[in-house]
């Protein structure tokens, strides 16, 4: 039995329909960019996150980048994020002119360590960035406690983290604004690239409508100067369909993770995700951390399981940024996961058979290695 990473072929066997009438409805009003597919999705997206607005652009890198440059991020602010992150949170800081800042992670969330904030805030420091890694949200409350005592703003990098929530709170919907991706491999996935800004400030929001779309407010009247970031018509159609679903999605990922965590319980040198207190883990990753991980995917690869790294180096340790002056050791926990963590095989239609057969194969192998 060959058990993917991800199998998206599963999902749209289950909803092709809706999605096929979905399309057509899009091809017969020619509504391409931006339009009412796209508007009729940010009315549902911003109500299933709670927060009053959504605005739909062209990826979570875009929607990152237009958070920041919509709270006056440019040249010579500083940004306070994480090191063990996909690029893009980083990206986006530095498309600002700004520089990212970055601290080290709790060890059992892998998320922003608040404790780590404020020794890192200067005059120049302007906002904190924390990552929902995974499908976890990072702490919130004192994460935002330190920003609002330091007067910095507060965005959410939630492109992992549809639907989870902290304290009965949904992500995107605590700090000034919330960045998603639907890049197709996340929770709530586009057929192409596609991502949103979420926030509660009316201002914030007209500014990113006004950025997505070269700056104008009225067609070819130019307020700002903005960029080509709209969402296209097919996404959001897409996505309108596929967020009736999530809620069920979601839950199939939680039990999956559930079951992977009940079997995998007291295995020697396997430590399975710790879903907070405060938290409602969407699973988006199910990533476990184990001292032989080489060796540990090289023997599920040979036995046709599917399985992947994020990330196997953090930011800090990139060569893209260098010049950011870290070295190893900069940021240990970080460092650590990177080096320990596998995501296995996870999505809402894997079946109790395979996570039974993904444990069975990570047992094998631990066995042999004893
Ligand atoms: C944590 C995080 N931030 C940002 C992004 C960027 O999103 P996108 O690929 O839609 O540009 C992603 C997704 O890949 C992500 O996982």
């Amino acid at each position: 039995m060959n058990i993917p990473f991800l199998d998206l072929r599963a999902q749209y066997a289950s909803i092709h329909k809706e999605i096929t009438a979905a399309l057509r409805q899009v091809l017969d009003s020619a509504a391409f960019a931006g339009g009412p597919f796209v508007e009729k999705f940010e009315r549902e997206f911003a109500s299933f996150c709670r927060c009053q607005f959504a605005i739909g652009v062209g990826s979570g890198t875009a929607a990152l980048w237009m958070a920041l440059l919509a709270l006056g991020i440019r040249r010579g602010d500083e940004v306070i994020t994480v090191p063990n992150t996909f690029i893009a949170t980083c990206e986006a800081i530095t498309f600002c002119g700004a520089k990212p800042v970055l601290v080290d992670i709790d060890e059992q969330t892998y998320t922003m360590n608040p404790d780590h904030i404020e020794r890192v805030i200067t005059p120049r420091t302007k906002a904190v960035l924390p990552v929902h890694l995974f499908g976890q949200m990072a702490d919130m409350d004192p994460i935002v406690e330190i920003a609002r005592a330091h007067r910095l703003f507060v965005i959410e990098d939630a492109c992992q983290a549809h639907g989870a929530e902290y304290k009965g709170r949904r992500a995107g919907s605590i700090g000034d604004m919330g960045c998603f991706s639907f890049y197709p491999a996340k929770n709530l996935g586009a057929y192409g690239e596609a991502g949103a800004v979420v926030t509660n400030r009316g201002d914030l929001a007209d500014k990113i409508r006004m950025f997505r779309d070269h700056g104008q407010a009225k067609k070819y009247y130019h307020r700002l100067i903005g960029w080509n970031g709209r969402m296209d018509g097919f996404q959001g159609a897409v996505l309108s369909v596929k967020l009736k679903y999530l809620a069920a999605w979601t839950e199939a990922r939680r039990k999956n993770a559930q079951l992977y965590s009940d079997l995998l319980a007291g295995v020697d040198n396997v430590i399975t995700p710790a879903e907070a207190d405060y938290a409602k883990h969407v699973y988006h990753i199910y990533g476990i951390r184990t001292p032989n991980r080489d060796d540990l995917m090289s023997a599920l690869a040979k036995k046709g399981i599917g399985c992947g790294i994020h990330y196997p180096v953090p930011v800090h340790l990139q060569r893209a940024y260098e010049s950011l002056g870290h070295e190893k050791g900069s940021f240990p926990i970080a460092e650590k996961c990177a080096e320990q963590l596998v995501s296995l095989p996870m999505f809402p239609e894997l079946s109790q058979a395979q996570i039974e057969k993904v444990y069975g194969e990570i047992q094998s192998f631990l066995r042999v290695k004893v």
